[in-house]
């Protein structure tokens, strides 16, 4: 045998060539998670009810894609062989028949572990098994990994995350990674050719701007992460995201919050990944959750995540480049009563200085579409005056004429 071939042999044979798998999450993922609500409590049926739900409801025709079990999947321990099982109490059929289930209806199917020895809710964790781990995960043709970051000791967290990478590329099966450490050490500056997303802060809650104290741990409304990090903004991009967490969109804030929320993650070109119970969603919430004006925006082909532009008496002007030289902006009121705005472009030209674009709005003529209200609501030449709700959003997008 040559040198050479020997050379490569020998690297192929220590993963020395290992990546994350190339070409997924071009845009973000769009998808469901049992944890905001179900938290350990999930079951074989209610994961088929979910399946059956994204067919029924529309939210597969709108994009949403991968279905994701969280934390409490496995039985308390591995089986002799060191192999992780299903709960065989919540999921008697098993995990590959239940990936058969979701891939027969066209969908993408997730599972969760955690790069300590233990998950967060005390089941086996992949530390030592990742090998073992991600062959499970291939055979039973699993689509997405969600890796926490519990009981980790004190374990490097960029060479934990590059271990699992490894372990799926050898696996062998197209995964997309999804790097969950709450930001805590700082992903955004190592994980780009580790995950395709990655958390940025703690857990989401479903409030407006609370926190809220667990003792060691708090949880986060939707305004407090954002203005975490909303300045990570320049390492988003196709195939590496920063992830705002999964959506409370339909778990107790207002109409007007949810919709807030959900043009703000698609601002932010977060992954779109639903929490609630889709089997008792409303039909508010589904008209919310399945907007394709707004998911286009999320969806947008340069992916760049947006950011604030200007904050004026309490209304937050957030501006996100689109392809096309179009933008898309979104109006929050963040006071506790409804306001008339009355938006004079010639007085706010639009720029966004880290990409280099800039718009002379004196010389230059977009229409408006109203995103929420699918509507056209003429062009620039004039001021835009409208009434927006308490919490509520006005969000438009803005083509050239
Ligand atoms: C952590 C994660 C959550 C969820 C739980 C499961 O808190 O951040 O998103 O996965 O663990 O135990």
């Amino acid at each position: 045998m040559k040198k050479t071939t020997l050379l490569l042999l020998l690297l192929f044979s220590f993963n020395l060539f290992a990546q994350k798998f190339d070409g997924l999450a071009k845009t973000p993922p769009l998808g469901w998670n049992s944890w905001n609500t179900f938290a350990t409590n999930i079951n074989e049926q209610l994961v088929k009810d979910i399946a059956d739900k994204f067919v029924e409801l529309g939210l597969k025709e709108a994009g949403y894609e991968y279905i994701v079990l969280d934390d409490g999947w496995m039985a308390k321990e591995r089986d002799g062989n060191g192999n992780l099982i299903a709960d065989p109490e919540k999921f008697p059929s098993g995990m590959k028949a239940l990936a058969e289930y979701i891939h027969s209806k066209g969908l993408k199917f997730g599972l969760y572990n955690c790069a300590g020895s233990k998950t967060c809710a005390g089941y086996p964790g992949s530390r030592g098994f990742e090998y073992q781990d991600a062959l499970a995960y291939a055979s039973w043709d699993v689509d997405y990994l969600k890796y926490d970051w519990c009981n980790t000791g004190k374990i490097n967290a960029e060479s934990a995350y590059i271990t699992m990478r490894d372990a799926l590329y050898n696996a062998k099966r197209p995964v997309v990674f999804s790097i969950c450490e709450w930001g805590d050490n700082e992903p955004w500056k190592w994980a780009k050719n580790i995950g395709h997303l990655w958390r940025v802060t703690g857990d989401i809650i479903n409030c407006w701007d609370c926190e809220v104290g667990h003792g060691s741990w708090s949880s986060s409304g939707i305004w407090k992460i954002i203005n975490m990090r909303k300045d990570i903004r320049k390492v988003a991009g196709p195939g590496h995201w920063n992830d705002f967490d999964m959506m409370e969109v339909g778990n107790g804030m207002t109409d007007a919050e949810d919709r807030s929320h959900f043009a703000m993650w698609s601002m932010l070109a977060s992954p779109l990944i639903m929490g609630n119970d889709l089997r008792t969603a409303t039909k508010e919430t589904i008209k919310t959750l399945t907007n394709k004006e707004v998911i286009a925006v999320n969806q947008d082909k340069l992916g760049i995540q947006g950011f604030r532009f200007t904050n004026e008496n309490n209304i937050e002007i957030w501006l996100k480049p689109l392809e096309n030289d179009a933008w898309a902006m979104t109006f929050i009121n963040m006071t506790d009563s409804p306001v008339n705005i009355n938006h004079d472009w010639k007085k706010h030209n639009i720029s966004d200085d880290l990409n280099g674009k800039y718009v002379d709005m004196k010389n230059t003529n977009f229409k408006i579409r109203d995103l929420y209200n699918h509507k056209n609501l003429g062009d620039t030449s004039k001021n835009l005056q409208a009434t927006i709700g308490t919490h509520d959003v006005l969000m438009v997008r803005l083509e050239k004429i």
